[in-house]
């Protein structure tokens, strides 16, 4: 895992730097969360969202718990987006808004409109850090749109040459919502794959203060593996009728 030594100055905020949008104060309000914060280590980012509804409102706030600087973005409906925005402690702004102010950017979209929220972001998306945790699933849960040859997050590359896309799926909304894992002082395992090492550092760590154990998968080519991996938990919660409070664990034999 990064350490402050090991991030080197790149990832850290200069708040002076931070865009005066519109901004919402900071999350400090009760809630079940209780997200490690790394402001001590030194490993404080920018984080833009692209895409504001379920997952991106989520990881959102809950980094913003952990002390980063987040932006949303990109929803039909700018009251919800100024709601997540004000729950998370963050501001809002439009998609190359977002992609501007990020040191890294989570795009959070469903498939059919990946094309509409990266269309105008991609120039600003150079050299940034991106995570796709977008499942190209089919809309009526039946299966993945792509796969075996290509996957979603490589098709996300493919639209951001110059960007350093990392996937990581996340369990289900639902879960991180109500901050179940925690609960159980379980440390479910969340993969994650990409080809740039640096940015797989900053995933991982992002990853792990939600409280998730960070497993590197290889490069992004994984993704289509990982992707029918989100499709059975998809499977087992809503057609095996598991539901939603459930996740993986990597077992080290
Ligand atoms: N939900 C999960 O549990 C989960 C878990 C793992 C991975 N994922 C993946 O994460 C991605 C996002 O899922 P989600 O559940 O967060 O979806 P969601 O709740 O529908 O959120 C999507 C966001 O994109 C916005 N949006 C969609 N189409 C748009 C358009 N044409 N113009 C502007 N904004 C638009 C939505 O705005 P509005 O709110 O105004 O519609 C919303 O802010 C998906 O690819 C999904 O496969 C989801």
């Amino acid at each position: 895992m990064p350490d402050s030594q090991s991030q080197g100055s790149a990832w850290r905020t200069n708040l002076c730097e931070l865009k005066p949008l519109r901004n919402f104060g900071t999350a400090e309000d009760e809630s079940p969360f209780q997200v490690a914060s790394t402001k001590e280590k030194g490993f404080i980012v920018k984080i833009g969202i692209i895409g504001s509804g379920n997952m991106g409102g989520c990881l959102g706030k809950l980094w913003s718990r952990a002390g980063h600087h987040v932006m949303f973005s990109f929803t039909l409906d700018p009251k919800a987006l100024d709601e997540a925005a004000a729950s998370a402690g963050g501001r809002v702004g439009t998609v190359i808004d977002a992609a501007q102010f990020g040191d890294v950017v989570l795009v959070a979209v469903p498939w059919t409109a990946i094309d509409i929220a990266l269309k105008d972001a991609a120039p600003a998306l150079a050299g940034k850090v991106v995570i796709s945790c977008n499942n190209p699933l089919k809309a009526d849960l039946s299966g993945l749109l792509l796969g075996t040859e290509t996957s979603g997050a490589e098709e996300v590359a493919r639209r951001l040459s110059t960007a350093k896309v990392v996937e990581a799926l996340f369990p289900f909304a639902q879960q991180l919502q109500s901050g179940t894992w925690q609960a159980t002082k379980q440390r479910p395992t969340q993969f994650y794959c990409g080809d740039d090492a640096d940015a797989k550092r900053v995933v991982a760590t992002l990853i792990d203060e939600l409280g998730f154990d960070p497993v590197d998968a290889g490069p992004l080519t994984s993704a289509r593996f990982l992707e029918p991996l989100g499709m059975l938990m998809v499977q087992l919660a809503y057609r095996q009728g598991m539901g939603v409070n459930i996740g993986m664990q990597l077992a080290h034999l």
